[in-house]
């Protein structure tokens, strides 16, 4: 039968005859489908891949640790890790248009991605780019193969389309139910395997107004909690996923401790979802919203105000940015 060993075993056979003795490198976003395909292509040809993990700050709590640590000790994989966050706080300084974030964190990360390209190759010739395109994504883009073919809606994480790489795609013929299990089989750690869809801008597309070093403070610390007392009521594979966003330009009056506060409001957007095309939001129990608002406002001082979101998509969009 076509178990999840032979398809892995398949898979890593195939990356072998197409790399040859040569190079690869691949860009680790933190996301399951870039994990999966560069631990997959390492079991195939080892050290010949190296693999650049960007941390540009706008990542959730403990998300770097997660790749840097856990995902190294699973597979043995080559990293470089580059701590970007200045670079890209500066970039982002006083920006508020959603788009103009995302093209601003699109354009530093090919940057910083580039600057580890040539000092990789200082070593010797790379040909290949490991990347974690999946079969949905190779409908959606026509089937075309052997270009770097990149839905602008996720050009994030993605690379520039001159870059003079053979891709390297072993999970082409996959859904992402099936690359969750590829990645169990290999052996990545199950917060990494069952992470809910993040997007390449990260936290940055989630403050609504300008991204600062404070806010991302605060609202990596809300969507933690969230984050953990979803967990703690076994709702992940429920929910496809629950945005936290902070409305950082909107104030409101609250009384917390001994006083009156003016802080800021996070909204929860939990949603059901198939494929994010369309969503619902999610019933999720009062009682665990109410633990989330509860340790939300007493834990992050900056926040006085926990609201939820009732939209579906269409007419909202999953995230607010
Ligand atoms: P929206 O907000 O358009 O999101 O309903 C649909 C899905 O895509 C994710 N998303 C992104 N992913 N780069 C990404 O890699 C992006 O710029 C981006 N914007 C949205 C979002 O988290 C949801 O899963």
């Amino acid at each position: 039968s076509w178990t999840m060993l032979n398809i892995v075993e398949e898979s890593v056979e195939a990356v072998r005859r197409q790399v040859g003795d040569g190079r690869a490198i691949c860009a680790l976003s933190g996301g399951v489908d870039s994990a999966v395909a560069a631990a997959l292509v390492q079991r195939a040809i080892g050290d010949r891949l190296t693999c650049v993990f960007v941390d540009h700050g706008l990542l959730r709590k403990g998300e770097a640790e997660q790749v840097e640590r856990d995902f190294v000790a699973a597979t043995g994989v080559k990293l470089r890790v580059v701590d970007a966050a200045e670079r890209f706080l500066k970039a982002l300084s006083g920006v508020t248009d959603p788009e103009e974030k995302r093209k601003i964190i699109g354009r530093e990360f090919i940057r910083v991605f580039e600057d580890e390209q040539r000092a990789i190759m200082a070593d010797g010739p790379v040909d290949f780019l490991v990347q974690g395109t999946l079969y949905p994504d190779v409908v959606e883009s026509g089937g075309g193969t052997g270009t770097a073919n990149i839905k602008s809606h996720h050009n994030v994480g993605g690379l520039p389309e001159d870059l003079q790489f053979t891709l390297v795609e072993p999970l082409r013929t996959l859904f992402k139910d099936e690359v969750r299990r590829v990645g169990e089989e290999l052996g990545l750690p199950a917060a990494m395997v069952w992470r809910q869809p993040f997007p390449g801008p990260g936290l940055g597309i989630r403050i609504v107004g300008e991204v600062t070093r404070e806010r991302l403070e605060i609202l990596r610390e809300a969507d933690a909690i969230a984050r953990e007392e979803l967990s703690r009521a076994g709702l992940d594979r429920q929910i496809w996923q629950c945005p936290v966003v902070l409305l950082a330009d909107v104030r409101s009056v609250g009384v917390q401790g001994d006083g009156r506060t003016y802080g800021h409001p996070v909204v929860l957007r939990p949603v059901t979802s198939e494929d994010a095309m369309t969503a619902d939001w999610s019933r999720v129990p009062y009682d665990v919203l109410s633990r989330i608002s509860t340790r939300i406002t007493n834990e992050v001082r900056e926040i006085n105000r926990v609201v939820l979101d009732v939209t579906s998509k269409p007419p909202g969009t999953i995230e607010w940015e």
